[in-house]
């Protein structure tokens, strides 16, 4: 067979033990050919192909980033985009196409599904924020990351008696900023999926600082946002892709508690450095499974799925089931950051 191959959407590590997953079983396994389409869908739009065979793949487990390239580019927003990628489709002799992608990828493989390609997608974002899988690729990096970040914030904290505001990736959900921060030992997590109150968070550091420490370390989703009709008036400004500019709300959540407290207040935006570097073992391991799960799929005719991880399993879920809907994190572990301030 021919296999097409893309990663979409922002990186993240971890993609490259995919890539290598697909390549080595597909081709090593079956005696298929996969070939690679750089830059995500626009590559597929444009007919950038790139074959991938077993020495494109050689050393790429430790490696950040896609060694395919990656592209914010939706075919279905484009005019004749979804043609565009059928007729390359066709041209390139594709059975079958692998998408390795976030939220926006998804939701642009499912139409392209709906127009009768095969599909098999691969949840990647560090956000985790794909429905379907308790894991997607990239976000245990980067929760070691930002961990990290918090553990090396926390001894400048303490030294300078200041409030430290860390301001973590994550859009529609804080999934870094709440594992991230319960593994850090983060005084306040603020996420999107719970609108917070100024107020409050003034209160609880003014009451702190006076009780029992000296500093404070606050981590901030970028989606966090203040409740609405609070004394804080503040929207979220979002590109035309969903992504956030680093920085607006952390730097303004700073202002305000310096403002409001007239505590030392500083500010760190971990930005894409959450996104960048090496990948843990468990990224690894699972764009690796990821991988291997895909290429079995396309072997057996089970497409129109994406692979998902379920407690200690990889399953397949229908690609329908997924695309578009964001993955919350729930209240018992918001519950969790919060009791433990
Ligand atoms: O991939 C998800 C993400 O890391 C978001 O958390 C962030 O808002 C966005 O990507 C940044 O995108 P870009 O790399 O296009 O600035």
């Amino acid at each position: 067979m021919r296999v097409g191959l893309l990663t979409g959407g922002g990186d993240c590590p971890g993609l490259n033990a995919a890539i290598r997953a697909v390549v080595k079983h597909g081709e090593g396994t079956y005696g298929h050919s996969i070939i690679g389409f750089r830059n995500g869908w626009r590559g597929v739009v444009e007919g950038d192909v790139m074959p991938l065979g077993r020495q494109h793949i050689r050393n790429v487990l430790p490696v950040g980033g896609t060694l395919l390239g990656t592209a914010r580019f939706h075919p279905n927003a484009e005019d004749g985009g979804i043609d565009a990628v059928l007729s390359t489709l066709e041209a390139e002799r594709i059975e079958a196409l692998i998408c390795i992608g976030g939220d926006g990828t998804l939701h642009a493989a499912s139409k392209v599904a709906d127009a009768g390609v095969k599909i098999v997608a691969i949840p990647k974002t560090i956000d985790n924020d794909v429905s379907g899988t308790d894991l997607s690729i990239g976000f245990h990096t980067a929760v070691n990351i930002a961990t990290e970040a918090i553990d090396r914030i926390h001894t400048t904290a303490e030294s300078h008696n200041r409030v430290m505001v860390v301001e973590v990736m994550g859009r529609h959900a804080g999934w870094i900023a709440i594992n991230a921060g319960i593994a850090g030992g983060a005084e306040l997590v603020l996420t999107p999926e719970d609108p917070f109150d100024i107020d409050q968070v003034v209160k609880f550091l003014k009451h702190r600082h006076r009780a029992h420490a000296n500093f404070s370390i606050v981590v901030v989703a970028e989606g966090a946002e203040p409740r609405r009709g609070g004394s804080m008036d503040f929207t979220t400004q979002l590109g035309r892709f969903g992504e956030i500019v680093a920085g607006a709300v952390g730097d303004r959540l700073a202002h305000e508690i310096a403002e409001r407290t007239g505590f030392d207040t500083r500010v760190t935006i971990l930005g894409h450095v959450q996104r960048g570097g090496s990948p843990t073992p468990t990224d690894r391991i699972l764009g690796s499974r990821f991988g291997v799960a895909a290429i079995d799929a396309v072997v057996e005719g089970r497409t129109g799925v994406m692979t998902a991880l379920r407690g200690e399993d990889v399953v397949l879920v229908p690609l329908s089931e997924v695309a578009g809907k964001p993955k919350r994190v729930p209240p018992d572990l918001i519950r969790t950051a919060q009791v433990l301030a």
